[in-house]
């Protein structure tokens, strides 16, 4: 049956920027009591929501974020790292490690800890991307974290029911994960990415939201990977 986030307790780890704040917003918009997560935050309130800090790649902090927050209905994990465009010849294994560290492990990192605290009726949504299974040259960090966090979300959907767990897929999105590149940079690279997807853009944080808002209320969603990228996996 489908439930209304009215009065639900949302942690969205990743809440302080782009889609994890888009998220945010739009189920405060439906009743949640929702609280963001993230390095940049501290215990406080922005826009009118609660904040906690949090690193997903210490699983003290993280704890420690489940611990002050108690029982709670649904996690949103958005938490992502800067990905360098590398071949695998070109790549430091280090630094590609960093970033499996942040999205994959942090995000089982995450489920691992707030599973005392996740209510059984309650569910989980994840995080890949595109690159998962739309296949680049130079792209192979983002390939093997979007793939393995989709494959484990089927696995865990069934693994940690009835709790719900899904996996939510977008393509290329306007958010600050592009603030290294120049103004211009920014709108010749989505001008250009536009030009390949049908929809003829890229997207926007707030309609990603709108999805995470979905996993969250449909009681008969789980195991799920949604595409929400103009058609860009076509
Ligand atoms: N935008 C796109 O085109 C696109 C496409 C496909 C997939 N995605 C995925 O969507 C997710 C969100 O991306 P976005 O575009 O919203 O990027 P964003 O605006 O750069 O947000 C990234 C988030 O990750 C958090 N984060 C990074 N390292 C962290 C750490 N160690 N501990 C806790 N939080 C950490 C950041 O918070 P703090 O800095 O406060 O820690 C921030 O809230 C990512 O998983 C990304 O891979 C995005």
């Amino acid at each position: 049956m489908t439930s209304s986030l009215n009065g639900k307790t949302v942690i969205v780890i990743g809440g302080s920027s782009g889609i994890g704040a888009a998220v945010a917003k739009a189920a405060a918009a439906r009743g949640a009591q929702v609280v963001l997560a993230g390095r940049r935050l501290t215990s406080g309130v922005v826009n009118g929501l609660r904040s906690e800090p949090v690193n997903v790649t210490d699983a003290g902090s993280l704890q420690q974020l489940f611990e002050r927050v108690g029982r709670f209905d649904h996690l949103v994990y958005t938490s992502g790292p800067t990905v360098r465009a590398k071949t695998l010849i070109e790549t430091d294994l280090t630094e590609a490690q960093d970033n499996f560290n942040v999205k994959l492990w942090g995000s089982l990192r995450a489920i691992q800890l707030a599973l005392p605290f996740l209510d059984k009726h309650g569910s989980i949504s994840l995080t890949s991307g595109q690159l998962g299974r739309k296949l680049a040259p130079g792209q192979f960090i983002k390939t093997g974290i979007n793939a393995a966090t989709e494959a484990l979300g089927k696995q865990l959907a069934k693994e940690l029911a009835p709790r719900r767990v899904n996996v939510i897929s977008p393509g290329v999105i306007d958010t600050p994960a592009y603030a290294g590149l120049s103004e211009e940079q920014r709108l010749a690279m989505f001008a250009k990415v536009g030009e390949g997807v049908p929809v003829g853009r890229v997207g926007q944080a707030e309609e990603v939201a709108q999805v995470y808002v979905l996993a969250m209320e449909n009681g008969f969603m789980t195991g799920a990977v949604i595409d929400i990228d103009g058609g860009g996996t076509l």
